[in-house]
């Protein structure tokens, strides 16, 4: 059930040029939100009307939330200090749903990665597959995930083949070679949109089960105002209402390849 919470923040820290980690105390937010839902920050200016859309990461030890500095909202967020206080409309949106039984492939890149961080604090067991620009945006990644009980294996790749303990390129091309070496009850991805689409593709004609998630700009946030509507399979949905996590074949139908 959403609700706005007062919260005030813990740290808010660059872990990657322009690319921060923002914790606050949100104790209640901790226990009613799911891995894959969101939040609409208001912020606390005049300056800023609509509230900004930001994926929840983890709600352990208090609420996380990662952002990239991209324009004047997320830039003034980022100045704002430990005691500031925010306005946070959560938890929106469905999220994952956890029903595998057993190993889960968690596929993502970029910013993308942070709902995946709170599906591995919650689920059993996963293996991950980290993709990245380069080593700056993948090391913070590593190591949010390497610390959590449920993580068996991490690959890594970046665009420029910066991080030498991954490969070279993005995360659809090494996916075909992980899902034939072991066996996962399903793929769980989220980052951008031509990622997503070519790792459900995968997935799907592996006979996996595969849920996507959106990251979209968003206005209400409550599907009022379709800003965020797209195409599915069964006609145009609503990111914010309907999702933002789908299940694949909403968007891709195996029947065609
Ligand atoms: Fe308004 Fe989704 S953001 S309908």
């Amino acid at each position: 059930m959403k609700k706005i919470f007062e919260s005030e923040i813990k740290s808010n820290v660059e872990v990657a040029p322009n690319i921060f980690k923002l914790e606050v105390d949100a104790p209640e937010l901790s226990t009613l939100a799911m891995p894959g839902q969101f939040a609409q920050i208001k912020l606390p200016s005049n300056e800023f009307t609509l509230r900004r859309p930001l994926g929840i990461a983890s709600t352990i030890g208090g609420v996380k939330i990662f952002y990239r500095v991209v324009g004047r909202g997320t830039s003034f967020l980022s100045t704002l200090k430990a005691g500031s206080t925010l306005d946070i409309l959560a938890p929106l949106g469905n999220g994952f749903s956890m029903h595998a039984q057993s190993k889960v492939l968690l596929v993502g890149g970029g910013m993308g990665l942070a709902p995946l961080l709170s599906v591995a604090e919650k689920i059993r067991e996963a293996e991950v597959l980290i993709g990245g620009k380069n080593k700056a945006e993948v090391l913070f990644w590593i190591k949010e995930f390497s610390h959590l009980p449920s993580i068996d294996i991490i690959f890594v790749t970046t665009d420029d083949g910066s991080y030498h303990y991954g490969r070279k390129g993005f995360v659809t091309d090494y996916l075909p070679e992980i899902l034939t070496a072991d066996k996962y009850s399903a793929v769980y991805t989220c980052g951008p949109d031509v990622m997503m689409y070519g790792a459900a593709l995968e997935a799907v004609v592996n006979g996996l089960h595969c849920e996507i998630c959106f990251e979209r700009r968003m206005a209400c946030g409550l599907g009022a105002c379709m800003s965020c509507s797209i195409d599915t399979v069964n006609g145009r949905k609503k990111v914010c209402k309907d999702g933002p996590v789908f299940d694949a074949r909403e968007f891709i139908e195996p029947e065609k390849f």
